[in-house]
C-alpha cells in the first residue's frame, strides 16, 4: 500500500527549550565540560583575545592538552557547580566528550580542537528555538558536535533546532595583517565581512530584545543574519563598549533582573539609552591575584555571574567583594568555587547554556 500524503506537522507544542531572558525561573541548564581541553593551534584570530602574556605559552603549547591539575581542578569545581544547581532544583545535562586532539580538515585547512567547556559561546538559545553558531575560530568548527545528542532530544521533545551558514573560515575572514591600534585609534577587529559569523556568547537576552556587540568572533555579517532569521518577534540591537578587544559581551554587561544591570565599569563609561530606566551596578574591582593563571580572559570574568531566577545568582566563592556587592543590592549570591575553571576563559555564565526558564516574551527595554 502506498502511502498518498504525509503531512509533517510544523506544530511547537510543548518545547523542552524555552527561554527569553538571562534571569528568569531556571528549570534546566546544560553545564560545560573540561574533558580533553586542548590548546588550540596558533592561527591570527587568536591574537586580539588571548592575553598578551599567554601567546608564547599558547604558541608553545599548541595541539597540547591544557595543565592536568587545571583540568582535574576545574572538573572538580564543575561537579561543585552541577550539585549546587540540582541542590536549588534545578535539570542539570551535560555535553558528550568528543577527542579534541583529533585532527580534522575542509580541504581547506585543518585544525584540532578545543573543549566543550563553554556551552554558551557555540549555542544560543532565542525562545523555543536553539541555534548552532557558525562560530570564527577554526579550532571551534566542531565544537558543537558535543551538544548533538541533546540537541537531537530536545528537537524530538519538541525545540526548533537551527544552525547558521556553514563557514568556509578561509584566509578572506581574517585581517590578516591584525596589529594592536595606536592608543586612542579606534578598535580593529580581526574577523572581516567575508561571511557570517558569531559567538553566541556576544548576545545577551533581554525578553523581545537581543542585544548584542561586534567583536573579534561576531561580524556584521553574522548579526543581520541573525537579526533575519529570528524574524519581528526579536529586536536584535547592537552596543559598542571601551573595549579594544572585545569576544563575548557576559564580561562586560551582565543582566541580573528587570531594571537591574552589573556593568563592567572600564568598558560601560556612559550609559546607553536602552537603559535609561535601569539601574547600572558597576561590578567591583576583580579579586583574582596577578599569580592565577587566566589563560584566555581578563580578570573582568568576575562578572560572569548566572541567575537562578531574579534573587539567586550564582558567585564564585573566593569573590568576597562581588558578594557583598551582590548583598547589599539585595540579591541572594549562592558562592562556588571556580577560579579553576576561571583559567579557561569563562566562568558561571560561559560555562552553562539556560535552555529552560518559565516566563513569557515580554519587552523590558526603551
Ligand atoms: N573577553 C572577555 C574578557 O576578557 C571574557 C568573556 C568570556 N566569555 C565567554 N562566554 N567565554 O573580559
Amino acid at each position: 500500500m502506498f502511502l498518498e500524503e504525509a503531512v509533517i506537522s510544523p506544530e511547537v507544542t510543548n518545547s523542552p527549550v524555552r527561554s527569553y531572558t538571562e534571569w528568569d525561573p531556571l528549570e534546566e541548564v546544560v553545564v560545560g565540560i573540561v574533558d580533553d581541553a586542548t590548546f588550540p593551534p596558533w592561527h591570527p584570530a587568536l591574537e586580539p583575545v588571548i592575553p598578551a602574556g599567554q601567546h608564547e605559552t599558547f604558541r608553545r603549547e599548541q595541539g597540547r592538552p591544557f595543565p592536568p591539575e587545571i583540568v582535574r581542578a576545574a572538573k572538580r569545581e564543575l561537579d561543585e557547580f552541577v550539585s549546587l544547581l540540582e541542590a536549588e532544583g534545578v535539570t542539570v545535562r551535560r555535553p558528550e566528550p568528543i577527542p579534541q586532539r583529533r585532527e580534522y580538515s575542509t580541504g581547506a585547512w585543518t585544525s584540532t580542537g578545543m573543549y566543550a567547556a563553554m556551552p554558551r559561546d557555540a549555542l544560543l538559545v532565542v525562545g523555543e528555538e536553539i541555534i548552532e553558531c557558525p562560530m570564527a575560530w577554526r579550532s571551534r568548527y566542531y565544537e558543537s558536535l558535543a551538544y548533538r545528542p541533546l540537541l537531537k532530544e530536545y528537537f524530538h521533545g519538541g525545540a526548533r533546532w537551527s544552525a547558521g551558514p556553514k563557514p568556509e573560515l578561509l584566509d578572506e575572514l581574517y585581517d590578516l595583517e591584525w596589529s594592536e591600534p595606536a592608543p586612542g585609534d579606534p578598535t580593529r577587529l580581526v574577523v572581516t565581512e567575508f561571511e557570517p559569523t558569531f559567538d553566541a556568547a556576544d548576545f545577551m537576552r533581554f525578553g523581545r530584545d537581543i542585544v548584542g556587540q561586534k567583536s573579534n568572533v561576531t561580524n556584521e555579517f553574522g548579526v543581520a543574519w541573525l537579526a533575519r532569521h529570528l524574524g519581528d518577534q526579536y529586536r536584535v540591537r547592537l552596543l559598542e563598549f571601551d573595549d579594544d578587544h572585545p569576544m563575548h559581551i557576559d564580561a562586560t554587561i551582565t543582566p541580573l533582573a528587570p531594571g537591574k544591570l552589573l556593568v563592567n565599569p572600564e568598558r560601560v563609561t556612559k550609559v546607553p539609552q536602552m537603559f535609561k530606566a535601569w539601574d547600572l551596578l558597576p561590578a567591583p574591582t576583580p579579586a583574582l591575584p596577578d599569580s592565577h593563571p587566566l589563560y584566555m580572559t581578563s580578570k573582568w570574568i568576575n562578572m560572569n555571574l548566572f541567575s537562578i531566577d531574579e534573587n539567586r545568582v550564582v558567585v564564585e566563592a573566593q569573590d568576597e567583594p562581588m558578594i557583598a556587592a551582590l548583598r547589599s543590592w539585595g540579591f541572594t549570591p549562592i558562592p562556588c568555587n571556580f577560579r579553576n575553571f576561571n583559567s579557561f576563559g569563562g566562568s558561571f555564565h560561559c560555562a552553562t547554556l539556560d535552555v529552560r526558564r518559565s516566563g513569557a516574551l515580554q519587552s523590558y527595554l526603551d
